[in-house]
C-alpha cells in the first residue's frame, strides 16, 4: 500500500478462531468496504486467526494478557501498539478481554464489537445458551460502540436468527456466527463510511 492510500484504517483485535477478522479483511481487499486492515493483534498466543490474518499479508502481533501483572498493564501496552498504526477505528472480533475504563475512554467512539446476542438481551458469556433457555424465539448478534460498561455502548446494527425447537447452543451459534459476518460489515460501512475527515 502506497502512503497516498487514503482509506479509514482499522485494527481488529481477535482472541480465536478469526472468522469475522478474516470477512472484514476480504471485503476490505475486494474493495466492497472502503477501508483497509493494518493491524491484527491477538491476546492469545495460539488464536488461528492470527495465522490467517498473516497469510493474507496483514501486520499481526500478540499480546498475551498472561504476561502482565494487572489488567491496567495488559491495555496500556495494548494502547502502545495500536498507537504505533493509529487506526481510525478499532474493532473487537470475538475479542474475548474485558477492557479498563481508561482505555475505552482514550478510543471513545471509535472501537466497535460484535456480541452474539440481541442486546441489551444476555451481555457476558453463554449467549445462546441463555436465550434457548428463556423459550426465545429469536437469537442474534449485535453491533455496538464500545463504551466502559460490559456490551452496553449504542447499538448500531443487529440480525436476528430464529431458534429451532431442536437448536442446541452450539447449532444456534452456527447460525448465528454466518450471519455475524454480513452484520459486521454493514456496521462498519455505516460507521466508517460516516468518518469525517
Ligand atoms: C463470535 O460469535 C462473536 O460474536 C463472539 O465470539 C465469536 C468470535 O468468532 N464474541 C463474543 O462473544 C464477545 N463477547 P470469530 O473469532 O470466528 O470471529
Amino acid at each position: 500500500m502506497t502512503n497516498s492510500d487514503s482509506r479509514p484504517t482499522l485494527a481488529i483485535l481477535i482472541s480465536g478462531r478469526g472468522s469475522n477478522m478474516v470477512a472484514i479483511a476480504r471485503t476490505c481487499l475486494s474493495g466492497a468496504l472502503n477501508a483497509r486492515v493494518t493491524l491484527v493483534i491477538s491476546n492469545r498466543p495460539d488464536a488461528p486467526g492470527i495465522e490467517a490474518a498473516r497469510e493474507m499479508g496483514i501486520d499481526t502481533a500478540v499480546i498475551d494478557h498472561k504476561a502482565f501483572a494487572s489488567r491496567q498493564a495488559f491495555d496500556d501496552a495494548l494502547h502502545e501498539r495500536l498507537m504505533s498504526v493509529k487506526p481510525d477505528w478499532i474493532v473487537l472480533a470475538g475479542f474475548m478481554r474485558i477492557l479498563t475504563e481508561d482505555f475505552v475512554n482514550r478510543w471513545q467512539g471509535r472501537m466497535l464489537n460484535i456480541h452474539p446476542s440481541l442486546l441489551p438481551k444476555y451481555p457476558g458469556l453463554d449467549t445462546h445458551a441463555r436465550a434457548i433457555a428463556a423459550g426465545d424465539r429469536h437469537a442474534g448478534a449485535s453491533v455496538h460502540i464500545v463504551s466502559p460498561e460490559l456490551d452496553a455502548g449504542p447499538v448500531v446494527a443487529q440480525v436476528r436468527v430464529p431458534i429451532e425447537s431442536d437448536d442446541t447452543a452450539d447449532t444456534l451459534a452456527q447460525r448465528v456466527l454466518q450471519e455475524e459476518h454480513g452484520l459486521y460489515i454493514k456496521a462498519l460501512q455505516l460507521c466508517v463510511g460516516k468518518m469525517d475527515q
